[in-house]
């Protein structure tokens, strides 16, 4: 029999450290293989096995091919005093569980940590990977598709399964994918990982700027644009700290939040973080200017006319832009007119690497789900289209990892 060629996205694979869990299955057999497969392509593996998985294949088997000891239990005192779980956790660059049962999914679907490998889950940040593989009726129950979908919605990627023939003799989806496929599935997830270990410090959403202890000063900004390229960034690899003004929206899975009101205070949360990062995108819809002197108590309708005096707020961007060893740094241009011109004129007077400048009023902009950008570097143009804002997001982080490439920062 000729031995099967690696695909070319295995290459991304050398040097990671991929734990592969395996759960209750009878595909748990080409498990094996798939643990000398990833080994060909230069990764380090470790195996983590639910009680179910013994029962199918012996831990010895995967120790062999593996190279390591292999873990099942969650309490094991020889394990915890090498590498402890939370170890095993942290070590993992991605979790791969092939065979996933619809009982792990479930499981996993709901949060629990009652097994070994259930827990490695939840406690590592890695890529989590799952090649379910189940009869085909178990596949399309309602509930299985359901963990199925609430996974995937977590950034949970799902290899297959695969239609075709199953162990208990039906025909349908469910199978597992094969090892060299999975190979080739979790290589893509490294290769596109362009940001990986990087650490980004996001800024989104409006500030408020008090008047009063009940009113104050705002815009429009819902924070879905800044949302989005945290989310992306994340999806990339990266380490991610949003700073947000205040938006309805649920931190993206995987992201820090820091929840701030007042442009000062999102000012004071960037400075705080802002000497670990290596990439600031500022995406906030940072007001400009705040109440001079808010009242302690509520203002009262007395006068006639009532001014209100308004000074500066610091420009966060273009403070963290001038710090000398500061970060690659991404700013967001609104413009309503002469978009190019005002976009490179921003660009250079704040002193940053890169402008994403977006078209708004006459419907455009604000509170959308999409919206049309034109990134601008010093010498660079890219027209990353009309989309909707989470693809544009993640074409913009493409363009940060691009110029970051080109800079030769690359990791
Ligand atoms: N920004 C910031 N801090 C401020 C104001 C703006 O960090 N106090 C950032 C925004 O997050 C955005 C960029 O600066 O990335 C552009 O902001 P914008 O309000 O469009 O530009 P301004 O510099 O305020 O210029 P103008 O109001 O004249 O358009």
């Amino acid at each position: 029999m000729n031995t099967p060629t690696l695909p070319p996205t295995a290459a991304a694979l050398s040097g990671r450290h991929v734990l592969v869990g395996i759960t209750g299955g009878i595909a748990a057999y080409k498990s094996a293989d798939l643990v000398r497969r990833l080994r060909e392509a230069g990764a380090q593996v470790r195996v983590a096995m639910t009680e179910a998985a013994i029962a199918f294949v012996s831990p010895l088997t995967f120790q062999a091919l593996s190279g390591a000891p292999v873990r099942h239990t969650l309490i094991d005192a020889d394990a915890e005093a090498g590498m402890g779980h939370i170890e095993l956790a942290r070590w993992a660059d991605a979790i791969l569980v092939a065979p996933a049962s619809a009982d792990f999914m479930a499981r996993l679907a709901g949060g629990l940590a009652d097994d070994l490998l259930s827990t490695l889950c939840l406690a590592s940040e890695a890529p989590l990977c799952l090649a379910p593989a189940m009869n085909r009726v178990m596949w399309k129950h309602p509930a299985t598709q359901d963990n199925a979908q609430r996974l995937a919605a977590r950034g949970v990627h799902l290899f297959g399964p695969a239609s075709g023939a199953q162990a208990c003799g039906e025909t349908g989806a469910g199978r597992m994918l094969e090892p060299m496929q999975l190979v080739d599935a979790l290589g893509q997830v490294f290769a596109s990982e362009r940001l990986a270990g990087r650490q980004v410090l996001i800024t989104a959403g409006p500030t408020r700027e008090a008047l009063d202890p009940v009113r104050y000063i705002s815009n429009r900004s819902s924070g879905r644009m800044g949302y989005a390229v945290a989310e992306a960034a994340r999806a990339a690899g990266a380490r991610v700290v949003l700073v947000s003004g205040p938006t309805a929206l649920p931190a993206p899975a995987g992201v820090e939040r820091i929840r701030v009101e007042s442009a000062q205070q999102m000012h004071r949360a960037v400075f705080d973080r802002v000497a670990s990062c290596e990439i600031f995108i500022a995406t906030a819809a940072v007001a400009d200017y705040r109440p001079a002197h808010p009242a302690e108590q509520k203002i009262k309708k007395h006068a006639d006319r009532l001014s209100i005096e308004l000074i500066r707020n610091p420009d966060i961007l273009a403070e963290v832009a001038a710090l000398p060893k500061g970060p690659f740094t991404v700013g967001f241009a609104a413009e309503t007119e002469e978009l190019e011109r005002h976009a490179r004129e921003k660009r250079k007077r704040k002193g940053v690497d890169l402008i994403a400048a977006n078209q708004v009023g006459n419907g455009l902009g604000f509170d959308r789900e999409d919206n049309a950008l034109v990134v601008y570097g010093e010498h660079d143009v890219w027209d990353l289209g009309t989309a909707d804002k989470r693809e544009l997001a993640r074409r913009l982080i493409e363009r940060i990892a691009d110029a970051l490439e080109k800079r030769g920062t690359a990791p």
